[in-house]
Order: structure tokens, then sequence, then C-alpha cells
């Protein structure tokens, strides 16, 4: 595991960019797999730059999601796939058929996820996936003691998440989905490049049990330990508690 420590937010999120912009530059038609919440904004931010830069084409790029809520209809502004068509495909010039995710409002929700691995592996696989972490070091929606070779699979959200992602929703927790469709960790582990980014010092703790922790469930993000190119940029911030 490489561990990269930035000044701060923006330059973690130019750095990300720049691995994307080359990886598209080398692979026109790469995977990318992307992360919502807060964190990986600056990276949105700095890619789309480049491509309105003419630095990177994203003309055959394709996306991939890592989760999604549960009974969200699909055009709510806050399930995943419209925060990822507002915040990541319309910024990048990337169609909606170019996209891919696990559809959180089947009737047959474990059908969906499965259809989901088929879909990830019949698309060769992501090529990068962008990661984000929760403060109890969850990743995706993996929570705290998901198998670490878990799939794509339901899962019920912390009530700590809840809290957290509670400023999506009108800071009303009651309009949070209770359940989520997430990559499982195995699933997560199958992209050829894995990149977390972590910034601020609520993070601080979480980053230093993934980078420095024993390999465990309780913390999801330990997980990237296993993997043979994963990538974790810090600010000062969320690297403090690091040895
Ligand atoms: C969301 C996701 C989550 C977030 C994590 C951190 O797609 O995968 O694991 O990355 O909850 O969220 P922020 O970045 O909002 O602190």
């Amino acid at each position: 595991m490489e561990v990269v420590i930035v000044p701060d937010a923006k330059a973690g999120g130019a750095l990300i960019a720049g691995a994307m912009a080359d990886l598209l530059r080398r692979t026109s038609d790469a995977l990318l797999g992307v992360a919502t919440g807060s964190t990986p904004l600056p990276v949105y931010k700095a890619l789309a730059a480049q491509v309105r830069s003419g630095a990177v084409d994203t003309s055959r790029a394709r996306i991939a999601q890592l989760d999604e809520y549960v009974g969200l209809p699909a055009d709510h502004p806050e399930s995943y796939r419209s925060v990822l068509r507002r915040e990541v495909l319309e910024p990048l010039g990337i169609g909606m058929d170019a996209f891919m995710g696990p559809d959180g409002t089947a009737e047959d929700v474990q059908a969906a996820c499965e259809a989901y691995d088929r879909a990830l592996a019949e698309a060769g696989g992501v090529d990068l996936q962008l990661l984000g972490i929760g403060t109890d070091g969850h990743i995706g929606f993996n929570e705290p003691c998901s198998s670490l070779t878990s799939r794509t699979r339901i899962k019920t959200l912390t009530e700590q998440t809840r809290v957290d992602n509670a400023r999506f929703f009108d800071d009303d927790i009651d309009q949070i989905p209770h359940h989520v469709i997430t990559q499982g960790i195995g699933t997560i582990l199958e992209a050829r490049h894995l990149v977390l980014l972590a910034t601020g010092e609520g993070k601080a703790d979480a980053v230093a049990a993934t980078v420095e922790g024993p390999l465990a469930a309780v913390c999801p993000a330990s997980a990237l330990q296993l993997h043979p190119h994963a990538t974790v940029v810090v600010d000062e911030a969320a690297a403090t508690k690091l040895k």
C-alpha cells in the first residue's frame, strides 16, 4: 500500500484527477469506479477542469457506481445515481449510456446485487476505483465487521453513518433509507487500482486503522492491505494519527 500525504483536499483532488487523466490517456474506455459523499468532490472538479481544457478526452470513458440507497427513486436528488449524474457524468461530459450502477428500486434486491456483480465482470472489471472512507472505517457501505470477501449485497446502515449523511437530507435523519446496496469488499478488491482519499481530522483514526492497524473486518478499509495496487491519499489533517 502506498500512502501519499498532501497538504489539503484540493491537492489530493488534483493528484487523483491526474492519475485518472493518465489512465484515460492510456486506456480511453477505462472503467472508473466512483464514490459519492463530500470527499471525492475535489477529484471530480479537477478532472472536469482537465476535460474542459481539452487535456483529457472522456468520450469513451465509462463510470461504475459503488453503492446506492435502497428504495430511493432513481430520480430522487439524493439517490447516488442522481448525485453521480450531477457531480461526475455531466461535468465530465459522459452520458448515462456509459454508466453502470445497481438498481436500488428492484423488487428483488438480491438479484439486482448479483446482476451488478455480473455486469461489472462482463464490462471487464473496474480499472481504477476511487474510495472515500467513513469515520468508522467503512468503504462503500461495508460497515465494520463486513466480510472481507463479500460481494455486492444489501446492507443496513449504522446509526453513525445515517447521522453522518443527514446533511444531505436537510439534516433530517428520518429521510435517510436504512438500507443500501454496496459493492462488497471482495468486489471492490477486484478493481485493478484502488485509490482511497481521506481528508479532515475526523478521518484520522480511520486512516490510522486502515494503514497501520491489523487487517481486520472491524476496519473494512484495512482490506486495502490485501490489494497489490492500493494508494491512500490523505491530507495533513487526516494523517495526524499516523506514526
Ligand atoms: C459513498 C461511499 C462512502 C463514503 C464515506 C465517506 O459512495 O462510498 O463510503 O465514501 O461515507 O463519506 P464523505 O466523503 O462524505 O465523508
